[in-house]
């Protein structure tokens, strides 16, 4: 998780833009331009090509040429973003027409791990792969990571909600946890905030002592060197990696903020992190490492597949393509095939000759498992689907959640232009910089657990970016708050601006779980998230609200007048404020998913009656057919999870092949 400074509102806007920064830009930058256009001969701009050329302006002609070669290098940067070449080849028409062939793997969903196994195996040209993926090609809001919160809520995502929970989200709309996915070529990590971290080294060792001893921190970090490049440290790492790694871009207008957050954490004893890909510890940084390449997302989509897809015969991608169910041999003993439908209306059949790998990520891959009859009784039953493994598929649902807490300035502090302005548009098309390609969030790990002197963090605080005053409502949207609270959040604010802080638990305690609601496999699953349903959870979350308070206690925070603000929430408002109580009610209101939902497959030793897969990502009791994705992980890492998604199926990719060695050889 992770918000621009300014707004999700942009996605209207971006065409309109364009055509105000052809007039503003124009008169402000025609000295610059005129080296564009060459010698005395401006090319011939027709007055009903330019937009805006309506104007009552006089004109001889050259200023309009000038005009029209910003239009042609903006609209030039545009089409190259949005470039379908750079996207694997979409093999539907071709199966539509002469059918499939047989596969060794075919793989369901082309998200964060699906994308990086397809790769991987398909380096072996003797392996031949089908990759399956329900949503198309990302949109240009995915591209531009700035504007991706706009996806949300679109065809690109999966629109989902939990059922109600009493112990949160009372404040998003219908009083239920809203919860996008992606819905596209790279899956979540196509609408992510692009935060790319590893974890720390003792989820690793935990995950050792709950029976996955073929997992090690050690081997964790050698895949995250092969995984990426990270060139903000050019000469100090092998440049290997597929996904490059850079540092979010800071603005020099907010230098201030950085400043201001760094300085009340070191007044808090806090340390600076000077390398988070080393691993999450305790203390503040600034510098996050982020999969972004000149101002552009870097997903895995793109790098793994995109730059290889077209080269490789034997991989092959179908998008539109919803799997609906495995299929098994007719004694049930092994997965060899899955079925789908094809852009709504073709019901196809792909068969596999060695495994079927399922990354539909955390809420689709249990559902895909139990719409094909493996998982608890009960709930196959209840929709009569024939039970072929008894698995706790879709238990051990957590996240790390997160809780908002604002602070108003008393003191203004500078900010730069927001994402939508003409000059930020035009930086953002013309040089890959400005609003539109940085990120402003400053984020720490902290220890609050008082007996425990640790490196391990147990909160997670990221953001610290500002809401500049007078912003709009709509900055918000992506947090889907009922209209009464973010009026509320409005009127306290009284136009000053806001420092936004969002805290997670790195080690949830609560469990939820996810079912079918209906055998239909378009129905819209069952989810009960329980967030913050254990006493620790809530109390951790009480503890980094009176940790943000000792932040506004500092010299610091207290220069520039920095305090909590009173959200009103009535049920909340009728307890004393700021006793526990109250917080613990503004809990129950704001306390949101953090989109990072992970365990409904959990992984375990052969004897852990809780594990759905192997430590071979084996489903258990079947063969032929895997799991591999966030679903795995048997607790969650401490740090956002696009990360060891992508480290766990690089993994899987090498156990994968050395099984399929074996069998062949
Ligand atoms: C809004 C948002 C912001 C986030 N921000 C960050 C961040 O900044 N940093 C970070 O580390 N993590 C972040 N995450 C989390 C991270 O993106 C996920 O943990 C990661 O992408 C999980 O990877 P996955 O492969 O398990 O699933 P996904 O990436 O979700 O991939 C699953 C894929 O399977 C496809 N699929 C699903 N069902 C089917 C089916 N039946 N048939 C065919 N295809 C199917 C989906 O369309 C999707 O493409 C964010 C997530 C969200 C949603
Ligand atoms: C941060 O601390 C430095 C050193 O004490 C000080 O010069 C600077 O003004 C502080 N900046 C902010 C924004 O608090
Ligand atoms: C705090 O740390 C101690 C010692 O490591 C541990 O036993 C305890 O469970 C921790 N408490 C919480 C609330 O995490
Ligand atoms: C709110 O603050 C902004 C920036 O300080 C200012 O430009 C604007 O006029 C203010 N609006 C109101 C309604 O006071």
């Amino acid at each position: 998780m992770i918000f621009s400074a300014t707004f999700s509102q942009c996605r209207l806007c971006i065409l309109a833009v364009l055509l105000l920064v052809i007039v503003v830009i124009a008169v402000v930058a025609s000295t610059t331009l005129a080296s564009v256009i060459s010698g005395d001969s401006p090319p011939t701009v027709t007055n009903d090509t330019l937009p805006g050329s309506s104007c009552a302006s006089s004109a001889v002609g050259s200023a309009e040429a000038l005009v029209g070669s910003l239009f042609t290098a903006i609209n030039a940067a545009k089409c190259e973003m949005t470039r379908a070449d750079q996207w694997p080849a979409d093999f539907a028409e071709e199966a539509l027409n002469n059918g499939l062939r047989e596969y060794d793997f075919v793989i369901v969903g082309a998200g964060t791990a699906g994308s990086v196994v397809a790769s991987r195996l398909t380096e072996n040209p003797r392996i031949r792969v089908l990759l399956l993926e329900a949503g198309d090609d990302p949109p240009i809001e995915s591209e531009i990571f700035t504007l991706s919160s706009s996806l949300h809520r679109s065809s690109y995502a999966w629109t989902d909600y939990a059922e109600t929970n009493p112990n949160c989200c009372q404040g998003m709309r219908m009083g239920r946890c809203y919860w996008p996915r992606g819905k596209m070529l790279g899956g979540s990590g196509s609408m992510s905030g692009n935060i790319f971290l590893l974890g720390n080294q003792q989820d690793f060792d935990r995950w050792r002592q709950l029976g996955c001893d073929q997992w090690s921190w050690e081997e964790m970090q050698l895949l995250y060197e092969k995984a990426t490049t990270a060139s903000m440290h050019a000469a100090s790492v092998k440049p290997v990696g597929e996904l490059v790694l850079n540092y979010f871009e800071h603005l020099a207008e907010h230098n201030d903020l950085t400043r201001l957050v760094l300085n009340a954490s070191s007044e808090l004893g806090l340390r600076y992190i000077p390398d988070l890909a080393e691993g999450t510890r305790v203390g503040y940084t600034e510098a996050i490492p982020a999969n972004i390449k000149s101002g552009r997302r870097m997903s895995v989509a793109k790098s793994y597949l995109g730059e290889v897809a077209r080269t490789r015969p034997n991989l092959q991608i179908i998008k539109n393509a919803l799997a609906t169910k495995i299929l098994f041999s007719s004694d049930n003993s092994r997965a060899v095939g899955v079925e789908f439908l094809l852009r709504g209306r073709h019901q196809l059949k792909a068969l596999v000759r060695s495994e079927v790998l399922v990354a539909a990520g955390a809420i689709n891959s249990p559902k895909l498992l139990l719409q094909s009859g493996i998982g608890p009784g009960e709930n196959l039953i209840e929709l009569g689907i024939p039970q072929l493994a008894d698995l706790p598929v879709g238990h051990n649902l957590h996240d790390h959640g997160m809780l908002p807490l604002l602070l108003s300035f008393e003191r203004e502090i500078a900010v730069s232009q927001s994402v939508g302005d003409p000059q930020s548009v035009a930086d953002y098309f013309l040089r890959q910089s400005g609003p539109l390609a940085a990120s402003i969030s400053i984020m720490g790990f902290i220890n609050t657990n008082a007996s425990s002197s640790s490196q391990f963090p147990d909160l997670h605080l990221v953001s610290h970016t500002i809401v500049p005053a007078g912003t709009d409502r709509n900055t918000f949207e992506f947090l889907q708050l009922r209209d009464e609270i973010v009026d509320g959040i409005s009127r306290a604010a009284n136009n000053r601006s806001l420092l936004q802080i969002y805290g997670s638990l790195l080690r949830p305690q609560s469990r939820g779980r996810m079912r079918l609601r209906s055998a239909d496999p378009q129905a819209h699953p069952l989810i009960y998230n329980n967030y913050a349903s254990e006493r620790a959870d809530q109390l951790t979350l009480l503890r980094y609200v009176r940790f943000v308070q000792r932040m506004c206690a500092t010299r610091a925070f207290r220069n520039y007048g920095l305090q909590m603000l009173h959200v009103p929430i009535e049920e909340c408002d009728k307890l004393a404020y700021d006793s526990d109580a109250y917080w613990l009610c503004y809990v129950k209101y704001l306390y949101i998913g953090a989109w990072h939902p992970v365990g409904t497959c959990r992984m375990g030793a052969d004897t852990d009656s809780n594990a759905v897969v192997d430590q071979r990502l084996r489903v258990r009791g079947v063969n032929g057919l895997r799991v591999v994705d966030a679903s795995i992980m048997p607790e969650i890492t401490s740090g956002n999870t696009n990360g060891p998604t992508t480290i766990i199926a690089e993994k899987a990719a090498i156990v994968i092949e050395e099984d399929w060695n074996e069998k062949v050889a």
